[in-house]
């Protein structure tokens, strides 16, 4: 089990120097608009390998006209206590974020606390999930992915920059086929890997959403799908990549890779009937904690990680069926959660023990 048991901020967002201990269980952030609840969610999202949960630049996070921000916090992993340090570092005109543990700045002990942090997020954009872009919904079930493998944002990454690549050396005069062909394989490689992983991860939401229909009575009956124009299961290394290479022309001239899994999208149908989409936001938010509470299932139960949640304005749009899904997350499992909200009364349905903190005027 991981906990946060305190942290500290210095120079971080709009806070000079705050400090402050959590719960074990059920942490509620509330306060005014702009007091700085996103920005302790974000604080506390870094410890984890990336940006955090706006995956800002590093820049963005210093406390403005200050030169670098700290944030200090104490961990608990399997009941042993871990000093963390977090701070930004300006290298070559470029910032960069360092951690370090229990003083320690190697690659062993970073590796071991990133195989030990995974977070689950709400945003309250999400709650138009299916009515945004599939690069949002894109991007949601990659950061499901990445709450079980760490190394998975690494993976998308490197696609995306051979995607580019590849655009350069078409754009030449002197194209160097050789080189051309090498970053084509290298594409087909990283690109099959990532339509597995997302066919893999969306088996599982939709497994752990069946289980959990037999104990919980949802509103909706949630069916995913990944919808993608050029994947299917028989397509193999050697079809993808000759698609490919028929297509360097045309991409050529339209200026982007037409296949791939940059260009799949996330679909829901509800009830056997209808696409997420026509929902209504608040019940969009349903489906979105629906899938939540499938992923923390499968991360307890099949990969023994114990995630903790940061639910930002998750007080708002919460019907009696929200609430109902929230509570159970609440009561189902031994995780921590970071909820924030405008007003505290938001959360008088809570039953379970909450600890409050007003971050008005802090
Ligand atoms: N680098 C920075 N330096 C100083 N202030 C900043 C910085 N980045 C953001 N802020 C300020 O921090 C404030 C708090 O932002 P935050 O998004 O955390 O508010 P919030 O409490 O979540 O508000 P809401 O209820 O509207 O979501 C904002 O007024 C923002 O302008
Ligand atoms: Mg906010």
């Amino acid at each position: 089990m991981v906990k946060i048991k305190n942290i500290q901020f210095n120079n971080f967002r709009n806070f000079k120097n705050f400090k402050t201990s959590f719960d074990n269980k059920l942490n509620i952030l509330f306060g005014d608009n702009g007091c700085g609840k996103t920005n302790i969610l974000e604080g506390i999202s870094l410890v984890a390998k990336g940006r955090g949960i706006r995956n800002s630049n590093i820049s963005n996070l210093i406390k403005k006209k200050e030169n670098n921000f700290l944030i200090k916090n104490s961990l608990e992993i399997q009941s042993n206590n871990y000093n963390i340090e977090i701070y930004s570092e300006k290298k070559n005109e470029k910032f960069k974020k360092i951690i370090k543990i229990n003083d320690d700045l190697s690659k062993d002990s970073l590796d071991f606390l990133n195989q030990a942090i995974s977070y689950l997020i709400f945003l309250p954009e999400m709650e138009r999930l299916f009515q945004s872009s599939p690069s949002y919904r894109r991007n949601f079930l990659d950061r499901l992915i990445f709450s079980s493998r760490n190394d998975y944002n690494r993976l998308v990454n490197k696609y995306k920059k051979f995607l580019l690549e590849r655009m350069k050396i078409m754009q030449v005069n002197n194209v160097d086929y050789v080189w051309l062909n090498n970053i084509e394989k290298e594409i087909c490689s990283l690109g099959l890997e990532i339509y597995s992983l997302r066919n893999s991860q969306l088996n599982s939401l939709n497994n752990e959403l069946n289980i959990l229909k037999k104990y919980h009575k949802f509103q909706f009956n949630i069916e995913l799908e990944i919808k993608d124009d050029f994947y299917n299961n028989n397509i193999d290394f050697e079809s993808y990549l000759s698609n490919l290479k028929n297509l360097r022309s045309y991409d050529k001239q339209y200026g982007g890779t037409k296949i791939g899994p940059h260009r799949s999208d996330l679909f829901a149908t509800i009830n056997g009937e209808y696409e997420a989409s026509i929902l209504s936001t608040g019940q969009q938010k349903t489906v979105v904690l629906m899938i939540l509470l499938a992923q923390c299932n499968y991360l307890v139960n099949n990969k023994n990680i114990t995630p903790i949640f940061l639910f930002d304005e998750i007080g708002s749009h919460l019907d009696k069926y929200n609430r109902q899904i929230l509570l159970d997350m609440i009561n189902r499992f031994e995780i921590q959660f970071f909820l924030t909200g405008t007003d505290k009364n938001l959360f008088s349905f809570v039953s379970t023990n909450a600890q409050f903190y007003n971050i008005t005027g802090l």
